[in-house]
């Protein structure tokens, strides 16, 4: 039972798309000094929720601050990352949902002092805040998933393996990647382009010299198979002669600074003005524009800089020291002040300054985006944004942004896709490899055997570190082994990624919502449900060959290497697994079945029907399309039996 409890006038924020009923009386909470929402947690009490944060999948200890900032510095105790996903589930003595639906700054305090306090500040009075009770947090989360809408369902392609590098400067250098890819037979769906494709950083542009007859080149690369995603940042070139520029400015497009001339902020090209999303005038315009992107037979996008991300702008000069006046004191080095700079005109007329409706901006960009292509597009498009807000889920997916090469973002990656299904945001992932720092070939290969599993499975790495292409590291053939397994096991990933999205539901989950009485189950986090049948326990430390895994059941235990499948039934408990480098292990459980397919080099050479199955079950409900349709719906589901695949 979903109950909304309305305080104040709340800026439309467009998250929740349900009917909720309105209720009087606050559950739960005791609301202090404003809006200060507080709840006592029992000793045991997990929290659960807060999408893209750092720490575990269980936030208690923290301190989370809904407030998006562009920040690659990933540290355990940074506050805010790249979204704002404000729903929690309070599992213990009591159990709970509660998301605080306000595009203005949100303090979460989990219990960081030990006082077995949750508080959550809200700096708003205007919001709606939504308790959500049932049978328990999973079943919590599936109801608070129904309410916001159905998850973004992308085309097949989106499933396959992307390579991507800030720093491809040339169409040359983009083949050289795309044959070296084929060389070394390592599958491959499509690969990203960074902002040097663009002439001088401007969005609806690609540079001729560099990038000669556009259209020819995406055909050529699509067919071999190959898609080519170009970025989008938020801002726009200020620059007579820029088309866009222009119709922004003649219809008002723009936020405005405080004296009602278009706001101006540097980013990549230089002064831009940022598009005002919150109308949605301004938004279709935007999305409409991808129609020069659509015209050149482009169908995926990745959106950046949208939080929005700024180097400086017309009142505070690049790398100046944050205005101690106007910042905040929670988060002294974000020059807030800038976001209290512009403002927007909502469509009810009401002007409001960024900082107020902040963390909606990368989520209506997304929805922009989304709502155009849509229109442009007689079939699925892949996008994904840097920032986001609950309900830009059903536009588009996100990637966890500029992450490092290190175990420990690695690490976060697999806490980082549970709390993200939780929030509605199925179609992410993180940048394999590591975007900053040198990803060692060992780092690679552990982190390429978690991408696996994650529907963005995407190699990115940040310009001036060491190049991450599978290819350059010694031995490909295990680099292709660990990425062949990935397409071996579409059939199944993409068949629960779109039975998750059009039920509504959660495509990975801790080991918790599967196990709820299972004490142990209950504390683990470097375990993961992936949809119905898989549970994987990844290695996340260097230098070990094998781990210890907890099985709260008897499962297959399936270990893939170059040879291919092998399975073997194992018993509950904890068991130590080994896997060489090369070799990737999961588990299958008791009673269920793995659709796995043959190997190919890209998606459009796959057979989603061609399987054989693994595991104990007898019957599995497989999800098939051709791909890119967009009328998806459960009908599409075909049973396949054990006893036909043997026979
Ligand atoms: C920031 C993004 O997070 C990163 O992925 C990208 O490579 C750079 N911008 C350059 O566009």
């Amino acid at each position: 039972m979903v109950t909304q409890y309305l305080f104040g006038v709340p800026v439309e924020t467009f998250a929740v798309t349900a009917e909720v009923p309105k209720g009087t009386e606050l559950p739960y909470f005791s609301q202090e000094k404003g809006m200060t929402f507080t709840c006592a947690l029992g000793a045991e009490d997990i929290v659960y929720g807060l999408g893209e944060t750092m720490r575990g999948i269980n936030k208690r200890g923290g301190r989370y601050i809904s407030f998006n900032y562009d920040d690659h510095n990933h540290r355990d105790d940074m506050p805010s990352m790249y979204g704002a996903h404000n729903f929690i589930v309070v599992d213990g003595e009591q159990t709970f949902g509660a998301f605080f639906d306000t595009p203005a700054k949100v303090v979460f305090d989990v219990d960081s002092d030990g006082s077995g306090q949750l508080s959550v500040a809200c700096e708003s009075s205007d919001l709606r805040l939504y308790i959500v009770e049932g049978r328990g947090a999973y079943d919590i989360v599936r109801q608070f998933l129904g309410i916001i809408g159905r998850s973004f369902l992308p085309p097949l392609w989106a499933f396959g393996y992307g390579q991507s590098r800030w720093g491809y400067k040339t169409a040359r250098e983009v083949s050289r990647v795309a044959d070296k890819y084929r060389e070394a037979g390592i599958p491959l769906d499509y690969i990203c382009l960074d902002i040097d494709y663009m002439d001088r950083y401007i969005d609806f542009t690609v540079n001729r010299r560099r990038f000669p007859k556009m259209a020819e080149y995406t055909a050529g690369m699509l067919e071999r198979g190959l898609h080519l995603v170009p970025i989008v940042d938020a801002g726009v070139k200020i620059e007579p002669g820029n088309a866009v520029y222009e119709e922004g400015v003649q219809n008002g497009y723009f936020c405005k600074n405080r004296d009602g001339r278009d706001f101006q902020a540097e980013v990549w090209p230089g002064m831009t003005h940022f598009p005002d999303f919150m109308q949605e005038k301004a938004r279709a315009w935007f999305g409409g524009h991808y129609q020069f992107y659509t015209g050149l037979g482009l169908e995926g996008f990745w959106n950046d800089m949208n939080e929005p991300a700024i180097f400086s702008t017309e009142y505070r000069k690049k790398d100046a020291p944050p205005d101690a006046d106007r910042g905040d004191p929670d988060q002294p080095d974000r020059h807030i002040a800038d976001f209290k700079d512009f403002f927007h005109r909502l469509d009810d007329g009401r002007h409001i300054s960024n900082y107020k409706v902040h963390n909606l901006y990368g989520a209506m960009m997304t929805r922009a985006s989304g709502e155009g292509l849509s229109k442009l597009l007689d079939r699925r498009y892949l996008l994904f944004s840097r920032s986001s807000y609950i309900g830009a889920h059903r536009y588009g997916g996100i990637w966890t942004g500029d992450n490092a090469s290190t175990w420990k973002m690695l690490r976060q990656n697999v806490y980082h896709m549970p709390s993200l299904n939780m929030c509605g945001f199925l179609y992410s992932g993180a940048d394999t490899g590591g975007f900053g720092g040198n990803a060692s070939r060992e780092l690679l290969l552990r982190w390429l055997a978690v991408s696996v599993f994650t529907p963005l499975m995407r190699n990115h790495s940040a310009i001036g570190t060491r190049k991450q292409e599978c290819y350059r590291f010694r031995n490909t053939e295990d680099f292709k082994t660990i990425i062949s397994l990935r397409y071996r096991l579409l059939p199944y990933l993409y068949s629960e990624y779109m039975k998750a999205a059009l039920r509504q539901d959660m495509l990975i989950r801790p080991l918790a919502f599967d196990y709820p009485d299972d004490k142990k189950a209950r504390e683990i986090e470097d375990q993961l449900m992936i949809g119905e049948s898989i549970m994987i326990a990844p290695i996340l430390e260097p230098g070990v060959k094998g781990r210890i895994v907890y099985l709260p059941e008897p499962m297959t235990e399936v270990r893939y290497n170059r040879e291919g499948f092998t399975c073997m039934d194992v018993g509950a408990g904890e068991r130590t697994a080994m896997a060489p480098l090369n070799t990737v292990v999961f588990y299958i459980r008791q009673g269920r079945l793995v659709p796995v397919g043959e190997p190919v080099s890209n998606t459009a050479e796959m057979d989603l029907l061609d399987v054989e199955l693994l595991g104990s079950g007898t019957v599995y409900e497989q999800y098939v399309d051709d791909g890119y349709t967009k009328a998806c719906s459960l009908e599409r589901c075909v049973l396949q039996r054990r006893e036909q695949a043997e026979g």
